[in-house]
């Protein structure tokens, strides 16, 4: 289409069509997350319920990680190109600008549908007058690219100079692959199929699917789908999980009719994995958040597990609030943390973390590790895992721990579960992006024998 004849379409007046319903959602998701602190996945979720479209759903998702990925480039060009900051009042604006930019780079759409449709979404907004100047940054954007990735301009330099301290050598690594679009990964139910089988499926619906050595639940799409698109997912045939977090149940080797417990269960992930693994597990799942907790039956639900499982709401430092005094042959703490591996998905991690939330989390995680430990049986194991990269949470909080309880022993994990980052019995440390995976974290802690702790 030539260039006047475009402009004239996108200046007459016109309804909202589907295509800028998904740039208003992701704008206004933007805005909230970026001007008013709010958190990306919340936002998501509600601005997704309000889209029919699968599609659409998806590319609300796709921009707006986009956009929180890499904003300080999209920010750049805003200065370079306009001749004034944005006022205040015209947050919103920037947030429909840098939805606009992401399609173009580093998503790849169709580029004058792309820059159509935001316009067009600027009127959606209301913001007919300023439809023109979207229209004109776009197509500047079109015509001189979008400069290069600043040098991890938005990241906070509290964070930058820990994960310099922890990791020196990669950490500039870590901070590119934190600004990279993982591949999508699937987690194949056992108890209704197998990854080869559902590999094949896959092909046979025009989805490849990559099998990784070591991962025996595993499918990798190095080219994301949207889930309603993957066969079976309805009836709970696959779950979406990344590689990284799929291992702790490998570091768990968990055995039928064992009583297990998942510490912080919520959203479910893990424990219905467990389940999958071994359905006659006697399995706990609890969690201090009785919404999220919600959220594990329904992930249940939708495998057809967990008809047996105890679901408790309760803070697990809490004892007495939650525990029948009934010793865990195993236990998992998948802890909360900073989620320093994860920023590749939780772009807003790095708006919303603060420095002072790491001393906090790491005071909780010793506060679990140590109440967790009283219910694990003798000769028991408790596997702590987070999807941090920050040592304090990790190998130094396992060897603080092992250091101050007589009747523990770390057990060495193999090197299918990352680099050992000090002394392998203070557990592995996967980096963000290495084998394509998130940053994790796992260690195995073993609780001595009756006879010997008795002795
Ligand atoms: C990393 S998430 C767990 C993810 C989950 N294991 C999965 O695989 O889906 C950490 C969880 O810990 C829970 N949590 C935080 N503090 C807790 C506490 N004191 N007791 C129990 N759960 C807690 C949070 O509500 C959150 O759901």
């Amino acid at each position: 289409m030539d260039a006047e004849i475009w402009w004239s379409a996108v200046d007459a007046p016109m309804t909202v069509t589907p295509g800028s319903q998904p740039r208003i959602a992701a704008t206004r998701v933007l805005d909230a997350v970026l001007h008013h602190g709010r958190s990306l996945k919340a936002e998501l979720t509600s601005a997704q319920q309000g889209l029919d479209d699968p599609r659409d759903r998806a590319l609300v998702e796709a921009i707006c990680l986009a956009v929180l990925r890499q904003p300080a480039r999209f920010d750049a060009a805003l200065a370079a190109w306009m001749p004034r900051p944005l006022a205040r009042r015209d947050r919103e604006l920037r947030a429909l600008l840098l939805v606009g930019f992401a399609q173009l780079d580093p998503m790849g759409l169709p580029a004058h549908a792309a820059v159509a449709a935001t316009v067009e979404a600027a009127r959606g907004l209301g913001r007919d007058h300023q439809a023109g100047m979207v229209n004109a940054l776009l197509r500047r954007a079109l015509r001189e690219g979008l400069p290069a990735l600043e040098s991890h301009a938005h990241w906070p330099a509290w964070l930058c100079s820990r994960i310099e301290g922890d990791w020196p050598a990669e950490a500039e690594s870590i901070l590119t692959a934190s600004e990279q679009a993982p591949p999508m990964w699937l987690r194949v139910n056992r108890q209704q199929g197998n990854r080869e089988a559902y590999r094949a499926e896959l092909t046979a619906v025009g989805i490849e699917g990559v099998l990784v050595d070591g991962l025996d639940d595993a499918l990798r799409l190095d080219a994301p789908v949207p889930v309603a698109g993957l066969p079976g997912f309805a009836e709970g045939r696959v779950s979406v999980q990344d590689g990284a977090a799929q291992r702790v149940v490998d570091a768990m080797a968990v055995d039928g009719g064992m009583r297990v417990l998942d510490a912080c269960a919520a959203p479910g992930g893990k424990a219905a994995h467990l389940l999958e693994r071994e359905s006659s597990l006697d399995l706990t799942a609890l969690d201090i958040d009785r919404r999220r907790l919600r959220q594990v039956q329904t992930t249940f639900d939708r495998l057809g597990l967990g008809a047996d499982a105890r679901l408790l709401a309760a803070d697990a430092t809490d004892l007495a609030a939650w525990w029948d005094g009934v010793p865990f042959d195993a236990i998992v703490l998948d802890a909360p943390c900073s989620a320093t591996g994860i920023i590749r998905r939780q772009p807003d991690v790095l708006l919303h973390r603060r420095e002072s939330d790491i001393d906090n989390l790491v005071a909780l995680q010793g506060r679990l590790l140590d109440a967790l430990w009283q219910t694990l049986a003798p000769g028991g194991s408790l596997v702590y895992t987070t999807c941090s990269i920050l040592r304090d949470e990790n190998d130094r909080q396992i060897a603080a721990f092992l250091a101050r309880t007589s009747d523990s022993q770390g057990e060495a994990l193999e090197e299918g579960f990352g680099r050992a980052p000090e002394n392998e019995t203070h557990g592995r440390q996967r980096l963000p992006g290495e084998d394509g995976m998130d940053g994790f974290f796992y260690a195995r802690l073993r609780k001595a024998p009756a006879s010997v702790s008795g002795e």
